[in-house]
C-alpha cells in the first residue's frame, strides 16, 4: 500500500479505515454490553473523566481492536486523549467494534484479515497524526509500534552515517515488508522516526512477548524511550494470560473446528501463565493433558497439578490437539508436523506465529494446503495424513473467536489506564518500568464488587503483627502469588 507523497499527506486524506462503517450500531451495541463487565475501566472513567488528565496528549494503540478494545480507547478518550488505533494482528479485529469507533471520529486502520502489507500500512497511519507528527504515548501490544518506530530511527541512522540505504537482506516476509515501508517512509523525510522519537514520552506494553523485546531493547542499551511494563501487573498476566485463555482458548478451537474435546489428547507446549490457562481449560473438558517445559520449575508445577510432562517428540503420535503457548520460536517444526497423527490439530496461542513453522509447512512442495473455512487449513502429507492449522498459527483465540471476555479484559486495560497516567504525569527516564503494588491492589479492588465478594479487614493489631498498612499494600514486591 502506498504512503502518498509525503508524510503529511498520509493522514489529511484518510480520516480511517475499517471493513464498514454500517456496521457501526451493531459494534454500539456489543460495546454497551462489555461496559456492563468492565468496572476498572468505568470506575476510571468516573474518577478521572472530569480533570481530563490526559487532554493534549496524542496517544498510538497497536492493539487488537476488539469490542472490549473500544472501551479501552474510549476511556482514553474521556481522559483528554487524542487517539490513533490500528489492530496488532491481522486476523483479530472485530469489524463492528472498529466500526463504532470510527464512527465517532476516532481514526482506526484496522479489519478482519489484513494482508501484512497492509498490517503495517495501519501501524504506521496509527503513528502518525496531523501534520505529520508521532504520538506523545504507546499503547502497545506485541510491541510492533514500538518496533517500527525503532527500526525507522536505526535505518535513518545508517543513511544519515553513509548517506546509503541498505539493501534489504531478510528472507522473512515479514521483516521485507517492514524494512519496505521504512525505506517508503525515508525517501519523504529521512529524519521523520527521529522526530518522532525525540517527542514520544513512552509506551505501555500489555504482553509477555512485548515486554521481552522491551527489555532486550534495555540490556542492549537501544530503547529510545520509557516504557511501561503492564504484563507483569498481579493483576494481569495472572488474570488475563491465565483466566482469559482458559476461557478463549476452547472458544478458538470450538468455533474453527467443533472438535469435541473430550476424551483427546492435547498437547500444551508451555506451561507458563497462559499454557497454565490453557491446560485448566482443556482438562475441564475432559481431555488428557499433555505438557512440554524448558525451565524444571514450570515442568514440576505441571506435574504436581497432574499434568504429564515429556517431549514434544514423545507426545506426537498421541496427540490430538496441539496448542503453543512459549513465546519462543520453531516450537512446533515442520518435522514434527509430519509425524502428527491423522486429523490432528495444530493452534497457537502465544502472539507471534513463529511458534509453528508455518512459513516452511506453507513452503513443502509435498504438502498439499486447503482453505477449509476462513482461519481454518487442512494439511495433507505424502503418507496421506492430514492436519487441521487454526488461525496461520497466529493467536487462535483472536483469530478464530473473540480473545478474552471482557472482565479480564478490564483488569488488563486498568493497568493500561494506569500506566499511561503515569508515563503523562511523571514523564519517566529512558527504562522499563512496573506498576507499584498498591495500585495493583487497586486494580483488583475495582473489580471485586461487580463480583459480590467481601474482603476481610485487617485489625489493628493484626496489621500491626504482619507489619503491614491495614489498607495494603499487602504483600512484598517478590511474593509470587
Ligand atoms: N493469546 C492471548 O490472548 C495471550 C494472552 C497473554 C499472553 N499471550 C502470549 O502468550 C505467550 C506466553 O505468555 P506467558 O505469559 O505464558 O509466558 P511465560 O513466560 O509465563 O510462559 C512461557 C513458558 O514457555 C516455556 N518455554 C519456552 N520455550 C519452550 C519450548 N521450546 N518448549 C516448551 N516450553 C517452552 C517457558 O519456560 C515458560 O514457562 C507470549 O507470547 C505472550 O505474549 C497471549
Amino acid at each position: 500500500m502506498s504512503i502518498g507523497k509525503n508524510i503529511k499527506s498520509i493522514v489529511e486524506e484518510i480520516p480511517y479505515k475499517i471493513k464498514d462503517i454500517n456496521l457501526a450500531d451493531q459494534g454500539r451495541k456489543a460495546i454497551e454490553m462489555a461496559e456492563k463487565e468492565m468496572p476498572g475501566l468505568m470506575a476510571v472513567r468516573e474518577k478521572h473523566g472530569k480533570e481530563k488528565p490526559l487532554a493534549g496528549y496524542k496517544i498510538t494503540g497497536s492493539l487488537h481492536m476488539t469490542v472490549e478494545t473500544a472501551v479501552l480507547i474510549e476511556t482514553l478518550k474521556e481522559l483528554g486523549a487524542d487517539i490513533r488505533w490500528a489492530s496488532c494482528n491481522i486476523f483479530s479485529t472485530q469489524d463492528y467494534a472498529a466500526a463504532a469507533v470510527a464512527s465517532t471520529g476516532t481514526p482506526v486502520f484496522a479489519w478482519k484479515e489484513e494482508t501484512l502489507e497492509e498490517y503495517w500500512w495501519c501501524t504506521l497511519l496509527a503513528l502518525t497524526f496531523p501534520g505529520g507528527r508521532g504520538p506523545d504515548l504507546i499503547v502497545d501490544d506485541g510491541g510492533d509500534a514500538t518496533l517500527l518506530v525503532h527500526m525507522g530511527y536505526e535505518l535513518e541512522e545508517v543513511y544519515s552515517k553513509t548517506g546509503q540505504i541498505p539493501d534489504i537482506e531478510t528472507d522473512v516476509e515479514e521483516e521485507r515488508v517492514i524494512e519496505t515501508l521504512l525505506r517508503d517512509v525515508l525517501a519523504k523525510d529521512a529524519m521523520h522516526w527521529h522526530k518522532v522519537a525525540e517527542k514520544l514520552i513512552g509506551v505501555s506494553e500489555e504482553t509477555t512477548t512485548g515486554v521481552h523485546r522491551l527489555m532486550q531493547r534495555e540490556e542492549e542499551g537501544t530503547l529510545l524511550f520509557a516504557a511501561f511494563n503492564v504484563n507483569d501487573s498481579v493483576t494481569k498476566s495472572k488474570f488475563d494470560n491465565i483466566y482469559g485463555n482458559r476461557e478463549s482458548l476452547a472458544d478458538g478451537i470450538k468455533r474453527a473446528t467443533d472438535v469435541m474435546i473430550a476424551g483427546k489428547v492435547v498437547v500444551i507446549c508451555g506451561y507458563g501463565d497462559v499454557g497454565k490457562g490453557c491446560a485448566t481449560s482443556m482438562r475441564g473438558y475432559g481431555a488428557r493433558v499433555v505438557t512440554t517445559e524448558v525451565d524444571p520449575i514450570n515442568a514440576l508445577q505441571a506435574v504436581m497439578e497432574g499434568y504429564e510432562v515429556t517431549t514434544l517428540e514423545k507426545a506426537l503420535p498421541e496427540g490430538h490437539i496441539f496448542v503453543t503457548a512459549t513465546g519462543n520460536r520453531d516450537v512446533i517444526t515442520l518435522d514434527h508436523m509430519r509425524k502428527m497423527k491423522d486429523q490432528a490439530i495444530v493452534c497457537n496461542i502465544g502472539h507471534f506465529d513463529h511458534e509453528i513453522q508455518v512459513a516452511q509447512l506453507n513452503a513443502a512442495p509435498d504438502i498439499k494446503k486447503e482453505n477449509i473455512k476462513p482461519q481454518v487449513d487442512r494439511y495433507t502429507f505424502p503418507d496421506d495424513h492430514q492436519i487441521y492449522l487454526l488461525a496461520e498459527g497466529r493467536l487462535v483465540n483472536l483469530g478464530c473467536a473473540t480473545g478474552h471476555p471482557s472482565f479480564v479484559m478490564s483488569a488488563s486495560f486498568t493497568n493500561q489506564i494506569l500506566a499511561q497516567l503515569y508515563l503523562a504525569k511523571e514523564k519517566p527516564k529512558i527504562g522499563v518500568y512496573r506498576l507499584p503494588k498498591d495500585l495493583d491492589e487497586e486494580v483488583a479492588r475495582l473489580h471485586l464488587e461487580k463480583l459480590g465478594v467481601i474482603l476481610t479487614e485487617l485489625t489493628d493489631s493484626q496489621a500491626d503483627y504482619l507489619n503491614i498498612p491495614k489498607e495494603g499494600p499487602f504483600k512484598s514486591d517478590h511474593y509470587r502469588y
